[in-house]
């Protein structure tokens, strides 16, 4: 731990010579604007911003604007920078830009204008000017002037729904940790705001007419959630997984955890993300995921006797008229305290076996002609509908509100990537949706090589949408789950760089995106989290695959697109720190060994610890194929199987047989899958063949019965790449898959050249 520190201290002074050498010659700011603006021409030259630097605004509207760049500006560098009617940095509304958050910024020798169709085009002028300060200027005192470059851009937004979720119920961020994810969220051009209040883990949202919901609901003892953080905070060396102290408190016998946001509180950080051009969704979950409702309060909930199903915990009765009006007076209090125009029911994962069983419930369904609870739960979400309706809000609710018949109105938040089916119908209907599915765009997802990428690349727009669907897509929305990100560093790490990717993925064309260019400016703008004190997850190591094959001794390189990090390592399959091995140059590997890496960010915080294998290895001998007698392709046997675990497949009954050209799952196999595959791949050559296998979810690939390929256990789609050295002839090829939602499973062969491997099997 020591050590960790005292790199944390050398690094800051580093970072705070080079700021202070510097100072007295403006530096120069970089050009990299994340999302990349529409157009943008740079022309030769700079415009210095100093203490005496002014502001002007157009309209006394742009106030909020233009203080925050004051502010900004006043942080960077000190000084005045008083605000009036005319200014070198002059800002105002233009109504010949159509949109209200499509802005133009010019910087000649003159000075800097920006104008916007509206004042979120005003802010993110601002927003892009900042991006285009150096990166000193996100921390105070050390730089005295700064000098941008000439410009001419002309932006404005692909969608104008660019969200971005918190859910402080499962863990707790205060006001000013909220606040922190609006600055960033409007630095990066995110215009909406997610806020999910309540679930069953934490009634976070005073509601004056309910008391008990915070004074009890707020509050929890530790649970299975806060438990496992622990254990991993122990188990992988990282404070990142802390429980925060700040949010304990400790009555009588009991260490309780929890917190809450008072209504004053929530009306604050609406006014303040207003001025960041953030409008704020709050959304009370109901009629399930919410414990604190139908366990403080009586005739909310179908039984006296509440807690959790199989899966879900107790809903609300939307058979007791007293349920309805208690759904209802909280929700009045949210309408006043959250202008939106939409407000969000949730209305997702509902467990409806008390439902069954309510003669209140059943009596509701007789009377309004409902056939089943999918449909008592269509009622619910409608009768809330017309209830916001009245109040002059529109509804939206996760894709469960599709089920048992959507509204007209509704908009749906799709999040069930394996039910695309709700998105493709509610868009036929002509609904709104939103989208941020699971697979993509959900950010307490684990990290690893391919999910920046998959957020950056996100379409918005899935098969089986016509252009008149896809123009019903309000947007894109990342979602942050908080079971096991118990602090705001935790929560920083699973955030960035992905909000980076998301901000384009939202104010982009898919046509027009460049992963490349982003790539290159996430670097850059990792080096401004970095001034500004925010944790992210670092890019990926690269070089090496999940296991790595050579027929010789080797050097062993490792790189990383970010030259300010360090990279620890250790081959003792011990956790690397930073009293490990550090890694600084290729390392000559002359015999099998197994490495974790893991690395550091400029302040000494760590990231994952990444595993890789380099095996030295002589190719192996293929099979003697004189006495087999072969077909063309593998033999798949398809299992009724519903687990998780590749090795338990053949437990499961078998359903069919089949014979497929190669990995994948074969036509008609669906529902429960649990698949098995035999057969030979044919080495067309001595090589190191590479394979790369793709699937959802799990999948396990061996060569001669050794793991070459480990992607096993329950997860969305996700490559593993592994290698093996093979002798020309035949090689047993085995390989498991399992999934329950439908699911993808691939294998690609690659030659050492790079060339893919084709019509290779047999059995
Ligand atoms: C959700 O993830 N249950 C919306
Ligand atoms: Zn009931």
């Amino acid at each position: 731990m020591r050590k960790t520190k005292s790199i944390k201290m050398f690094l800051t002074a580093a970072i705070l010579t080079t700021v202070v050498s510097c100072a007295e010659q403006a530096p120069i700011g970089d050009t990299a604007i994340i999302p990349q603006p529409y157009k943008m021409e740079l022309t030769e030259g700079n415009y210095t911003i100093n203490k005496t630097t002014t502001i002007g605004i157009s309209d006394e509207s742009l106030r909020p604007a233009a203080e925050f760049l004051q502010s900004t500006i006043k942080r960077a560098i000190g000084g005045d920078i008083t605000i009036d009617t005319k200014g070198d940095i002059m800002l105002s509304l233009n109504t010949t830009i159509k949109n209200k958050e499509g802005y133009t910024l010019a910087v000649d020798a003159n000075g800097v204008t920006i104008a916007g169709g509206g004042y979120g085009g005003v802010l993110y002028g601002i927003e892009s000017l900042r991006q285009l300060f150096p990166k000193q200027a996100e921390i105070g005192g050390v730089i005295e002037a700064m000098s941008v470059s000439f410009v001419n851009i002309e932006d404005a937004p692909y969608y104008s729904w660019r969200g971005y979720m918190l859910d402080v119920s499962r863990h707790f961020y205060t006001p000013d940790e909220v606040k922190s994810f609006l600055d960033m969220m409007a630095y990066y051009k995110l215009n909406l705001f997610h806020w999910h209040l309540t679930d069953d883990q934490g009634w976070r949202i005073e509601i004056k007419q309910y008391p008990l919901l915070t004074e009890n609901g707020a509050w929890r003892e530790l649970n299975k959630h806060d438990r496992a953080c622990q254990n991993l905070e122990l188990s992988q060396d990282n404070s990142d997984y802390k429980l925060d102290s700040t949010k304990m408190k400790i009555t009588g016998q009991d260490t309780l955890y929890g917190g809450y946001y008072t209504q004053d509180e929530i009306r604050d950080i609406v006014k303040y993300a207003k001025n960041l051009n953030i409008d704020v969704l709050p959304e009370i979950d109901m009629p399930g995921h919410f414990l604190s409702g139908v366990e403080n309060y009586d005739n909310v909930a179908c039984f006296n006797e509440t807690g959790w199903g199989e899966l879900f915990s107790s809903p609300i009765c939307p058979g007791k008229e007293s349920a309805l009006e208690f759904s209802k007076n909280i929700y009045k209090e949210v309408f006043e305290l959250f202008p939106f125009a939409y407000v969000h029911l949730g209305a997702d994962e509902v467990d409806k076996t008390n439902w069954e069983k309510c003669a209140d419930c059943q009596k509701r369904m007789r009377k309004n002609g409902l056939k089943n609870e999918k449909e008592l739960q269509a009622w619910f979400v409608k009768y809330m509908e017309r209830y916001f309706n009245e109040n002059g809000r529109k509804l939206i609710g996760w894709d469960e509100i599709h089920e048992g018949g959507l509204s007209e109105s509704a908009t749906i938040m799709w999040w069930r990537n394996w039910a695309p089916h709700t998105i493709i119908e509610a868009t036929k209907q002509g609904n709104n949706v939103i989208s941020s599915p699971n697979s993509n765009l959900y950010f307490d997802m684990p990290q690893d090589k391919n999910s920046l990428k998959k957020v950056y690349n996100h379409d918005a727009a899935i098969k089986g949408m016509n252009d008149e669907q896809a123009a019903l897509i309000l947007g894109v929305q990342a979602n942050l789950w908080a079971e096991y990100i118990p602090n705001i560093k935790r929560a920083e790490f699973m955030t960035y760089p992905r909000m980076l990717a998301l901000s384009e993925a939202g104010w982009i064309d898919p046509a027009k995106r460049d992963w490349d260019n982003f790539v290159d400016k996430t670097v850059i703008h990792l080096q401004k989290l970095d001034v500004m004190g925010i944790n992210y997850r670092p890019l990926d190591l690269e070089g090496f695959h999940n296991s790595n094959t050579f027929t010789a001794p080797t050097e062993f390189k490792v790189m990383t697109p970010q030259k300010d990090v360090k990279i620890f390592y250790t081959t003792d399959d011990s956790t690397p720190t930073t009293s490990s091995m550090e890694y600084t140059k290729p390392l000559l590997v002359e015999a099998t060994t197994n490495f974790k890496f893991r690395t550091y960010r400029p302040d000494g915080s760590a990231a994952e610890i990444v595993k890789t294998s380099v095996i030295i290895e002589d190719h192996l001998p293929a099979l003697d194929s004189s006495k087999l007698t072969l077909k063309d392709g593998l033999k798949a046997s398809w299992y009724d199987y519903s687990g998780s675990k590749c090795e338990d497949i053949a437990t499961a009954k078998l359903k069919k047989d089949f014979i497929t050209t190669g990995l994948y799952i074969p036509k008609g196999v669906k529902g429960n899958i649990g698949l098995l595959f035999e057969g030979y791949f044919n080495a067309p050559k001595d090589d190191v063949y590479t394979f790369r296998l793709i699937s959802d979810d799990g999948s396990m690939l061996y060569i001669n019965d050794k793991v070459i390929v480990n992607n096993g256990g329950a997860h969305a789609q996700r490559e593993k790449v592994g290698q093996k050295a093979l002798a020309k002839g035949l090689h047993k090829l085995n390989a498991e898959y399992f999934d329950n939602n439908g699911g993808m499973l691939k294998l690609v062969v690659l030659s050492s050249d790079g060339t893919e491997v084709e019509g290779v099997y047999f059995n």
